[in-house]
């Protein structure tokens, strides 16, 4: 089959990565894309936010397949879009639904599935403009820290956790009244803090069955000792160390299940990945947040230990069928170190030539923010390469990523040098 990835990032080389290891595949094809898939398909520079754009490249290259690496067209609708296309109806998606796509793209539609289907998360209630005085007078009920959350999506920035009182309604009239966010911070949870380890479990879901990934814990914040600002991910490690068999199965049976069948009692049509961001308060799970995709940098711990062909998963997803396929996965831990631009979460240079690539021998590259220009691979983005490597345990693995960083070079190139630290 042909298959087309949308995206650009780390998280779209890896998937490509591993499909181009299928014995199903006919052509592969990235849109966007990067310098790194370009090396294993062909890059499509088609605006496919556009998506009679897509429509077009999807019919001139006969796709099969489509696989929504982020989250923004898939709340956009672009499955929906797929699917109502009689040109399009060969062509299977994986990636939920504009309904479903809310799990994430809404804060309030998320927090009110969880508790219709009684998943632990953190208390909440949710305002708009016209309510921010009891959103005042609700922050005043709570102990610090104050946890608000713009309810759309907004680049990841639309969290903010404040410890003063007088700060966090300062906030919140600012992402309420002056729609700080945008039309994201239309609507504002303010929710309950929770003070935990966060972790992360992923499943790939028919609707109706599903298949668990492997656990992962990420590195948000850009300083060591998990300090200054939060970027998209810094690093992260697989399996997480401190979610052992017991924890695990909790997760399962109060988070992973009751999600699923919330979803057919819902009757939420949903076929794709689902990522639950975890925190982990005295031995209890609890969601912060669900995301209808994979995560990134996670997926470059979680899919180099997934031993199974991905596009005969993708097969039985489509057509509902996950229950009859077994998936199996490499027992090595893996982890990953995000090498960045610097400057990075805020401004900073694209453009800068990286060398060395060629020398990692014992680690796996893959490309983020990276493009070709005259033959050169140069720095495209924040995030700029995740080096990946397998170990007997997460400590042996960094060693070895952090041995192959050592041939990688550009420009002002940063990364974190204590991914694991905590663990
Ligand atoms: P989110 O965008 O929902 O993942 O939130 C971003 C980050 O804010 C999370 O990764 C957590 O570190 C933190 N966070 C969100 N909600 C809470 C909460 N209720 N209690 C403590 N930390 C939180
Ligand atoms: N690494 C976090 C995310 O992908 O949202």
């Amino acid at each position: 089959m042909n298959v087309l990835i949308l995206g650009s990032g780390g998280r779209e080389h890896t998937l490509a990565w591993k499909i181009n290891k299928s014995k199903k595949l006919g052509k592969l094809f990235i849109a966007p894309g990067n310098a790194g898939t370009a090396e294993i398909g062909t890059n499509l520079d088609s605006d496919i936010a556009d998506f009679n754009v897509l429509k077009a490249a999807i019919l001139n290259n006969a796709i099969n397949l489509v696989v929504v690496g982020p989250e923004a067209p898939l709340v956009q609708g672009v499955h929906d879009f797929i699917a109502a296309d009689p040109d399009l109806k060969h062509v299977a998606v994986i990636g939920p639904k504009k309904y479903g796509a809310q799990l994430e793209g809404s804060k309030k539609f998320a927090k009110e599935f969880m508790v219709r289907h009684n998943i632990p998360t953190a208390q909440y209630k949710d305002f708009t403009k016209e309510t921010l005085e009891e959103g005042f007078a609700f922050l005043e009920g709570l102990q610090p820290p104050y946890v608000l959350k713009a309810d759309g999506l907004a680049a990841g920035k639309g969290v903010v956790i404040l410890n003063d009182l007088k700060e966090a309604k300062k906030e919140l009239s600012e992402m309420l009244s002056n729609q700080k966010f945008g039309e994201a911070s239309s609507k504002v949870v303010i929710e309950e803090f929770l003070d935990g380890i966060e972790m992360s479990c992923f499943v790939l879901t028919d609707g109706k069955h599903y298949v668990n990934l492997p656990s992962a814990k990420d590195y948000k914040r850009i300083g060591e000792g998990d300090s200054g600002l939060n970027t998209g991910g810094m690093g992260a490690v697989s399996p997480v160390p401190f979610a052992d068999e017991d924890f695990l199965q909790k997760i399962e049976n109060k988070v992973i299940k009751p999600t699923i069948e919330g979803l057919q009692k819902d009757g939420i049509d949903y076929q794709g990945f689902i990522f639950f961001g975890l925190i982990k308060v005295k031995d209890e799970p609890y969601v912060i947040e669900y995301n209808v995709r994979l995560g990134d940098p996670e997926t470059e711990v979680i899919i180099p230990r997934l031993k199974t062909d991905l596009l005969e998963i993708f097969e039985v997803a489509s057509s509902k069928k996950l229950n009859e396929i077994k998936v199996e996965f490499d027992e090595r831990s893996v982890t990953t170190v995000m090498l960045v631009s610097g400057g990075y979460p805020e401004d900073y240079e694209k453009g800068k030539v990286i060398s060395g690539i060629e020398n990692v021998k014992d680690s796996i590259v893959f490309h983020a923010g990276t493009a070709l220009k005259d033959d050169k691979i140069v720095t495209n983005g924040g995030r700029v390469i995740a080096v990946t490597s397998y170990g007997k345990d997460f400590k042996e693995a960094l060693k070895q990523s952090y041995q192959s960083i050592e041939h990688i070079t550009f420009d002002e190139m940063y990364f974190r040098r204590d991914i694991g630290f905590d663990l």
